[in-house]
């Protein structure tokens, strides 16, 4: 089993992604509106490139790396903070980020997280440079499942590399393939952990929900393990050394077997939420319009989950559907 998927897009699918999206945009479109505008849908050859080179990963690899195709015209400076990204004047790179995670389920943002943005600006942010979200930068960003306090969380998360001139890689490691005994894996299947919604959501509400008990570990299918684990937001709700053991085994597994994949701009880095989690590493922001700048976008396939997830609140935080939000995606 290979610890990567690769694939290269060619230069001609690439080509016609961009053009596509330009015209797109040309008709006032952006990402956060485009999967919302009647008939924008993608020719059918480019529709079937795309899906050939832009499948979900292998759920014992957990990630994909597509290179070289969303490259494009210079996006202008990395901004300071994600409100000042302009969704118009980064259109074309948002459309065609869109369109193409359009083909692996359905798109959605936050209500709460980026004013509701389906697109996201992953950039260093001054003030955050220490906290534990996407906006940090001189401390590592620790081992996450992306939104790992939701149900409805995604189950592939597309990462697009604008520009990363310091080479900063994004890291990832799975639960599959770690050195966890039988036992452990069954510890870490009790529900006996509490996942907040982490500082990157702006809103209280978390505070006056009860608590719910979640699963670290589950079993998917072909000997691979689900994996939902965010320490920086979790706490225990149990004293069991045998529980409290496995847990840190997990987290010395993770570092062990975690990889670091580096972005080009162009490249597209699929995850697959289920089966590994991902974090960053360190680096010193230059806040000059030069700086690591990824797009982000979350999608939900109709994989099922643990039937426990079922009835949780989530906190109470509601998804904003790109393809039914229409004129609902602030400009920031
Ligand atoms: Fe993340």
């Amino acid at each position: 089993m290979p610890t990567q998927e690769t694939s290269r897009a060619d230069r001609t699918l690439g080509k016609d992604l961009l053009r596509a999206a330009r015209t797109l945009a040309a008709g006032g479109a952006t990402g956060d509106t485009v999967l919302s505008v009647p008939g924008a849908g993608l020719p059918e050859d480019l529709a079937a490139g795309l899906d050939d080179i832009v499948r979900p990963p292998d759920p014992r690899v957990g990630h994909r790396v597509v290179k070289g195709l969303l490259r494009h015209d210079d996006p202008g400076p990395t901004p300071l903070h994600w409100r000042a990204a302009d969704p118009s004047r980064g259109a074309v790179f948002d459309i065609a980020l869109a369109l193409v995670a359009a083909r692996l389920g359905r798109v959605f943002g936050w209500r709460n997280q980026q004013e509701g943005r389906i697109v996201h600006n992953i950039l260093p942010s001054p003030g955050q440079e220490r906290l534990q979200v996407g906006a940090s930068s001189v401390v590592p960003l620790a081992w996450h499942t992306e939104d790992a306090f939701h149900p409805q969380r995604a189950d592939l998360l597309l990462l697009a590399c604008v520009r990363n001139p310091d080479d900063v890689g994004s890291r990832l490691s799975g639960a599959t393939g770690a050195a966890l005994s039988a036992a452990e894996v069954e510890q870490l299947r009790r529900p006996l952990t509490v996942v907040l919604p982490d500082d990157s959501y702006s809103d209280q509400e978390a505070e006056g929900r009860p608590p719910v008990g979640v699963s670290t570990l589950w079993r998917r299918g072909g000997n691979a393990l689900g994996i939902r684990y965010d320490p920086s937001y979790t706490r225990r709700l149990t004293g069991d050394p045998a529980f409290a053991a496995a847990y840190d085994r997990l987290g010395h597994a993770l570092e062990e077997n975690g990889r670091v994949v580096p972005l080009e701009p162009g490249d597209l880095l699929v995850i697959d939420n289920d089966a590994v989690v991902h974090g960053r590493l360190a680096f010193t922001p230059r806040y000059d319009g030069t700086d690591r700048w990824l797009k982000r976008v979350l999608v939900r396939s109709p994989r099922p989950r643990p039937a426990g997830e079922r009835h949780e609140h989530g906190y109470g935080q509601e998804q904003v559907d790109a393809q039914e939000q229409v004129g609902t995606a602030r400009q920031g």
